[in-house]
This record gives structure tokens, sequence and C-alpha cells, in this order.
């Protein structure tokens, strides 16, 4: 199998790409059981114009009203077609970007909210996303987030984060579950910053620490 290079800085694994694309289509309505309340309290009340970093095939569509337009920045090819799907069956005007979000190419201050699931885990510089994010928001906009990140130190699960990194990177293309995204949410700039741990009961054990919350620019 080989690579393809279709936007600059994101090479998608053909196979791999395929079977990402395949897996969330699956498994995302699983994963959605555990994540739903989590996303209830933080997509709630979301604006009819929102920036999704990473919309991969939809999964966050059913917190956005009908009618609503979703900017989603989704580098990822593979993905696209079950996300046009999934936005028409919503009733989501989709404006589809095939962009990494460290690069949106939207202009400054011109956006009141973005909002990314399961993302911050796989870009390349999540630092460089959070400053993306901050560029793009306006004064009082808010980003809202649920991401898995690393488990305290000394945990078992932290312990099968270390042991499965580099089968699971390679597997979901590059997702680390060894970033600690609440300290890189901190250090970003927002002028407030409301974080949730939780913890999920699935059998993916790497992917069962997680954070929720909103930045507010
Ligand atoms: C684990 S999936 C999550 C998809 C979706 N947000 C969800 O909750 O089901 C990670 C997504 O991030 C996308 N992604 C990876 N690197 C990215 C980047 N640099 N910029 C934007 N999206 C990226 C992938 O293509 C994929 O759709």
């Amino acid at each position: 199998m080989t690579d393809i290079d279709l936007t600059p800085g994101f090479v998608v694994h053909r196979g791999r790409g395929a079977f990402n694309a395949a897996f969330f289509g699956a498994m995302g309505p699983v994963l959605e059981q555990s994540l739903r309340p989590h996303k209830r309290r933080v997509f709630a009340d979301l604006p009819t114009t929102v920036v999704e970093l990473g919309a991969g095939v939809g999964a966050n569509l059913r917190y956005l009203s009908p009618g609503s337009t979703l900017v989603a920045v989704e580098p990822n090819v593979p993905m696209h077609r079950r996300l046009q799907a999934a936005a028409h069956r919503h009733g989501i005007d989709l404006d589809l970007r095939e962009r990494v979000a460290e690069h949106t190419g939207l202009p400054d201050r011109s956006v009141d909210c973005v909002i990314s699931s399961l993302v911050l885990c796989t870009v390349a510089d999540p630092a460089a996303v959070l400053a993306e994010v901050r560029r793009i928001l306006r004064p009082g906009g808010t980003y809202r987030f649920v991401e898995h990140v690393a488990a305290k130190d000394g945990t078992p699960t932290r312990w099968v984060q270390r042991v499965l990194r580099r089968p699971w990177a390679w597997t979901f293309e590059g997702c680390s579950c060894e970033r600690d995204l609440a300290v890189a949410l901190r250090a970003a700039g927002f002028d407030h910053v409301g974080i949730d741990p939780f913890r999920l009961h699935t059998p993916f054990v790497p992917f069962n620490t997680q954070i929720a919350g909103i930045a507010r620019a």
C-alpha cells in the first residue's frame, strides 16, 4: 500500500485511511453512546455556524441544529464521502475544507465557535492547532472539545498506553494516547479554560481517559 499526499502537511496511508474511515463509520455509534453526555454538555447551544477540526465521518453533526453550517476542516479524503452523506442526512450545510487544523486558511477573528473531538491526539502539532484556534476565534468566541489524554503517571491505564503506543499510533494514523492536552490547553493563552476529566469504560483502554471542556478567547 502506498501513501497519498493530498493536503500539504498531511499524508494518508491508503489502506489505513480507508480502514479508519470504515472503523469510525462502524464503531462511531458505539463510542458516541459513551461520549454523548459529555458532548451534550460542551456542545450545547452551538451557534448556526461552527468550525469543526477533524470532522471525520460526522460524529458531531447531531449537535448542530438542522439548517446550520459546518465548516469542516478535514484533510483525510477517505473520510469525505461519509461526511458529506452524514451532513446531508442531518440537514447541515457542509463547507468542507481539505486542510490541516494547523493551517485552516480562515481569516483572523472570523469565527464564533470551533469544536473538536478526538482530534488533538492525532494532529502533528497540538500547540500550533491551539494557536490557530485562538487566531480565528473572535474575542469571546469558544473552542469546545472532547479529547482523549494520557492517564495519570503510575496508573495501570498509563502503563497500557505506554505499551500500546506504537501499534495504536500505527493503526490510528498517528494518534497518540500519551498527550497531556489539559496542560497544552492551559498554556495556549485562552482567556478562560474549563476542563472536566472523565473516564470511559470501553475495550479500547488507551482511549478511556478523556477531557471535555470549553476555552474562551
Ligand atoms: C479519531 S478521528 C476523530 C474524528 C471525529 N472528530 C470523531 O470524533 O469521530 C481523528 C480525525 O482527525 C483528523 N485529522 C488528523 N490530523 C489532522 C490535522 N492535522 N488537521 C485536521 N484534522 C486532522 C483525521 O483525519 C480524523 O478525521
